[in-house]
């Protein structure tokens, strides 16, 4: 089975690459090379043996990728990573992100609904539901206005699948809607690529252990919650890769009950921002340099996976624990600065 992963050397696309060929896929990796580097190829051959075949692309030009799907006729599946994902450069930039969000997106659909059985896994974003919920968010909550942007191309990327399959049903899609995406594969041998300042709380925790920040921001302390600081569900990496080969398989072997079915990833528990805190410096054994500030513009106090649609019909529970996934964030940091 061949297997197309566009943006597949990037965090989750790199650590999907890796469980893909586990399982025995063949996989071919599309990347635009924007937010990653070939050296990610390196990583995934150190663990797996099998160096993907990779084609640097950029999804945006129309031609390059009706060329591409010309000469690769025989695939499989496609999970589609490919997509710019800084909310706040979203912000800045919106028309960046709706090009390279949704267009590349319309250029890849129009070569896929021209096979004969298209099985496709979108990467969305608990961002789709628009402001977070104090509740455990579960997949029929309606979908309000989107904050940014970015979450605006994950939203309007779900509702252009949604026509696409409504008038194609050789094509069959799954949307996987993550919440926070943390750590790295154990082997320490891929990761998240650091660039520019981390938008995100692990790798900022990590560079501020490493010495390369001076000290973590957290971004309020007095949040309606246990300890006042905010309530995220942080994903292992690892078992998010493995829910994107669950969910291929359950379109390759056509057991999904409609052409057009979504998922929350999540753990379904929340820890707040002190908790990870605390598991990092648990399993580092450092002692982490961190204040306490105003809260950031647009964050609210928890958003967390209700995780039983993933759990009972996907098939796919999260394993890894957050002490796992800061471990495995700290041994990649201090890989790549080694
Ligand atoms: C997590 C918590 C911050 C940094 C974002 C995107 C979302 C999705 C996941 C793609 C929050 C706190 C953070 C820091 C802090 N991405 N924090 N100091 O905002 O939940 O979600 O990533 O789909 O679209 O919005 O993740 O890692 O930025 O923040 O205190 O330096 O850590 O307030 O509570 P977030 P995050």
């Amino acid at each position: 089975m061949k297997i197309l992963v566009t943006g597949g050397l990037g965090f989750i696309g790199s650590h999907t690459v890796v469980e893909l060929q586990n399982v025995g896929y063949e996989v071919i990796v599309i990347d635009d090379l924007s937010n990653s580097s070939e050296k990610v190829l390196d990583g995934i051959e150190a663990i797996t043996g099998v160096r993907p075949i990779f084609e640097k692309l950029d999804l945006r030009e129309k031609s390059k990728v009706q060329d591409f799907f010309k000469r690769y006729k025989d695939i499989d599946g496609v999970i589609h990573f490919a997509a710019s994902k800084a909310v706040g450069e979203s912000v800045e930039n919106p028309l960046l992100y709706y090009e390279n969000n949704v267009g590349a997106l319309v250029y890849v659909l129009k070569e896929m609904i021209a096979m004969d059985k298209a099985n496709f896994i979108f990467s969305s974003s608990r961002t789709v539901y628009g402001r977070l919920d104090n509740r455990p968010m579960s997949e029929d909550l309606p979908l309000m206005p989107a904050e940014s942007p970015y979450g605006n191309t994950k939203k309007i990327g779900e509702e252009i699948l949604k026509d696409v399959c409504k008038v194609n049903t050789n094509l069959s899609v799954i949307s996987l809607r993550y919440f926070n995406p943390v750590g790295a594969h154990p082997s320490a041998e891929i990761g998240e690529l650091p660039l520019g300042v981390p938008q995100n709380l692990v790798p900022y925790i990590t560079q501020t252990a490493m010495g390369l920040r001076d000290e973590l921001s957290v971004f309020g302390g007095d949040w309606p919650t246990k300890d006042g600081t905010c309530v995220r569900d942080y994903i292992n990496v690892v078992d998010l890769a493995k829910a994107h080969v669950t969910a291929l398989r359950r379109l390759l072997d056509s057991k999904n009950e409609s052409n057009f079915e979504f998922y929350n990833l999540g753990t379904g528990d929340g820890n707040t921002v002190l908790e990870v805190i605390e598991s990092f410096e648990r399993v580092s054994g450092t002692k982490l340099n961190y204040r306490i500030v105003d809260k950031r513009p647009g964050d609210d106090a928890m958003a967390y996976a209700d995780t039983r649609k993933a759990n009972e019909i996907l098939g796919w529970k999260a394993e890894s624990t957050l002490d796992d996934s800061m471990r495995s964030a700290w041994n990649w940091e201090q890989k790549i600065r080694s």
